[in-house]
Parts: structure tokens; C-alpha cells; sequence
């Protein structure tokens, strides 16, 4: 799913895009989701744009007969083993994620044999086939949630990414949990060292740190040693930043996640100065989802999403967990 080839391209996002957009969608009895990382004008034409939690349920809620989904080929899997009878479209099917792909439904079943009995956590960036092998999937802002509502007797199998389960070990205090060495090479790639020295250039800046960051152990860091006020550091998943850029009293705020976050921060709250902490953290994969993919996608109903009905059968406890477990918001 990661192999890389040139998005497709050549359609500028116009006036006359945006309303064959909106034509096609309706024709197709279409609901249009968009994750938070999406290009600006994806984000704009969508019906709806949030993180991964707000926008599997939506997509579990919707009354439409198609989803088209843009956002990475995980994000369009989990919904249709959610509604396994609508029509699920991804504008690009190459659209994969490195997080993803550091586990197989093989690693899980050989991690399970080696601790019988263990609760299996898995971060909703895993690929059907894991998600089956999984008792509760959860994403960046119910992880906590999710990890508290197990038996603290029990073991935990946290997978596929170290730093979220880094925090949410951190912040359950839980002993039992064994945390895969996943990571995606996005946020991996926004280090300590670099937040270090934006905090220090912008005292008074609130810090947004998505947790899979290699840099949320350092920010903690930074507010334990005082060198960062502790009120100042907040490890958010993207919906959560949005609803915490409402309310922040900040006129400036440092983001530590991927750069296509900053439109919908911009949008909340125009009147603070958000500034990425990495401007180099932009996923590829989320950047496919071009405005000539989407109307490819729509004109031609492609590219359809499928999962066979044994794994999503499976698969879809877990999934279904996870939208149960924590409160709503991240755009819905
Ligand atoms: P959230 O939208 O759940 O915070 O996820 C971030 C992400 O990396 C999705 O790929
Ligand atoms: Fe996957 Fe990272 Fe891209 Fe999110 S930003 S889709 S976790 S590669």
C-alpha cells in the first residue's frame, strides 16, 4: 500500500472544481470526510474535516450510501468495516502510512503467543488484518480512555506506535503494558532537540504535541525541569487541538505535528499566531489526496475500499469499541 508514485494532479482547486465536487458528491449520495492533514482545499470542500475518532463515527453514523474518505487507505478501511454495505471511496489507494505498516496481522499473532491471556490495544493506524487480532482499537485522543477501561490485572499488548504508548503508559501509570517499537516517520521526525529551541525563542507560546511525536517525551521533559511552564505543554490529538485552540488565552501557539494541522488551528482561532515546529513534517501520504484525485474518485467511483468479510467481521468488535470509548469532539 506504500508504494509511491506521482499523485495525480493538474486540476487547480477553483471555483468550477469546488462545484463539480459538490454536484458529484451529491449525485452520488456521497458524504465527504476529510482528516485534519488533508491539503487546504480538501479540507474546505469537505462536508466534514476531524481527526481520525470524529470521523470513523460519522462515517459509522451517516445515512449515505457512499464515503468518500480523504485521508489515508487505513482511515477509509476502518470505515467500511464499520458499514460494511456502503460504498467506502479513497481518492488514491496508494495513499498508505509507515505507522501502519510496522506491524503485520503476522508480528500480532506471533507478540500474542508470547503473552497469553494480554489485552490487545492497537492505535487505529493498523491495517484490517491486525484490527482483527485486536480486543479494543483506539486512536490519539480516546488511547488513555481506552488503556483505564481494562482490568488492571490484565496485560496489555499496546501496538503499533511507542511514543502514544509511551504516554498513555505515562499517564495511566499502568505496569502491565508492553508497547511495540512502531513509529511514524512524520512525527518521529520532530525531535526534542527542535522543540527545546523553539520553546526557548517563544516563551510565551502554548506547545500543541501530537503524542505520536518523538519530541512528546522531551516536552514533558521541558515542563518537568520548569524550563517550559507545565500549563503551557499540551499533548493533544489533532481534533483536540482544534477545541483547545478555542480556548486557549495564548497569542501564540508552537505545533508539534503534521503541517496540513495548521489551516483548521487558523481557522479556529485566526487571531493567534500558530507556527509549526517542524515545517518539513508533512506526510506524503495524506498530501495524495490531491483535488485531481478527488474528482478522478468521484467522476469514476474509485477507488473503492474492501475488506473481506471474515477479517472485517473480526475487525470490527474492536472498531466498534473504540467509538464507544471517550467523549465526542475532534470536528464531530
Ligand atoms: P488523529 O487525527 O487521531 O490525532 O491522528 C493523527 C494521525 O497521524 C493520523 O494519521
Ligand atoms: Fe501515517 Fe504518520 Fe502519515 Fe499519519 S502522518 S498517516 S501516522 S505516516
Amino acid at each position: 500500500m506504500t508504494a509511491l508514485l506521482e499523485p495525480y494532479s493538474g486540476v487547480e482547486p477553483d471555483a468550477a472544481w469546488r462545484d463539480e465536487v459538490r454536484r458529484l458528491v451529491d449525485q452520488r449520495d456521497a458524504v465527504l470526510l476529510a482528516h485534519n492533514y488533508q491539503l487546504p482545499a480538501i479540507q474546505d470542500i469537505a462536508d466534514v474535516t476531524g481527526d481520525s475518532l470524529a470521523l470513523s463515527r460519522i462515517a459509522a453514523e451517516s445515512d449515505k450510501s457512499t464515503i468518500v474518505f480523504c485521508g489515508v487507505h487505513f482511515m477509509a478501511e476502518t470505515a467500511k468495516i464499520l458499514s460494511p454495505d456502503k460504498t467506502v471511496l479513497i481518492p488514491d489507494a496508494r495513499a498508505g502510512c509507515s505507522l501502519a505498516d510496522s506491524i503485520t496481522g503476522a508480528d500480532l499473532r506471533a507478540w500474542k503467543a508470547e503473552h497469553p491471556g494480554a489485552v490487545v490495544v492497537s492505535y487505529v493506524n493498523t491495517t484490517a488484518e491486525v484490527k482483527a487480532e485486536t480486543d479494543i482499537c483506539c486512536t490519539s485522543s480516546n488511547a488513555v480512555d481506552v488503556v483505564a477501561s481494562i482490568p488492571e490485572d490484565r496485560e496489555v499488548l499496546f501496538c503499533p506506535d511507542q511514543f502514544l504508548g509511551a504516554h498513555v503508559k505515562r499517564i495511566t501509570g499502568r505496569r502491565n503494558m508492553h508497547i511495540w517499537a512502531g513509529e511514524c516517520h512524520v512525527h518521529a521526525g520532530i525531535n526534542g532537540a527542535e522543540l527545546a529551541e523553539r520553546a526557548a525563542a517563544n516563551p510565551d507560546a502554548d506547545l500543541f504535541v501530537h503524542p505520536e511525536c518523538g519530541c512528546a517525551t522531551s516536552a514533558l521533559y521541558l515542563a518537568g525541569e520548569g524550563i517550559v511552564p507545565s500549563d503551557k505543554v499540551k499533548i493533544l490529538s489533532t481534533g483536540d487541538m482544534v477545541t483547545q485552540a478555542r480556548s486557549t488565552r495564548a497569542t501564540s501557539v508552537l505545533v508539534a505535528t503534521e503541517v496540513g494541522m495548521l489551516h483548521q488551528l487558523r481557522k479556529a482561532a485566526p487571531e493567534i499566531d500558530f507556527q509549526a515546529v517542524n515545517d518539513r513534517a508533512s506526510c506524503k501520504y495524506m498530501k495524495m489526496i490531491t483535488p485531481a484525485a478527488l474528482l478522478r474518485s468521484l467522476r469514476l467511483v474509485k477507488d473503492e475500499v474492501h475488506v473481506d468479510a471474515q477479517t472485517a467481521e473480526r475487525a470490527r468488535a474492536s472498531v466498534r469499541r473504540m467509538i464507544e470509548v471517550g467523549k465526542p469532539g475532534g470536528g464531530e
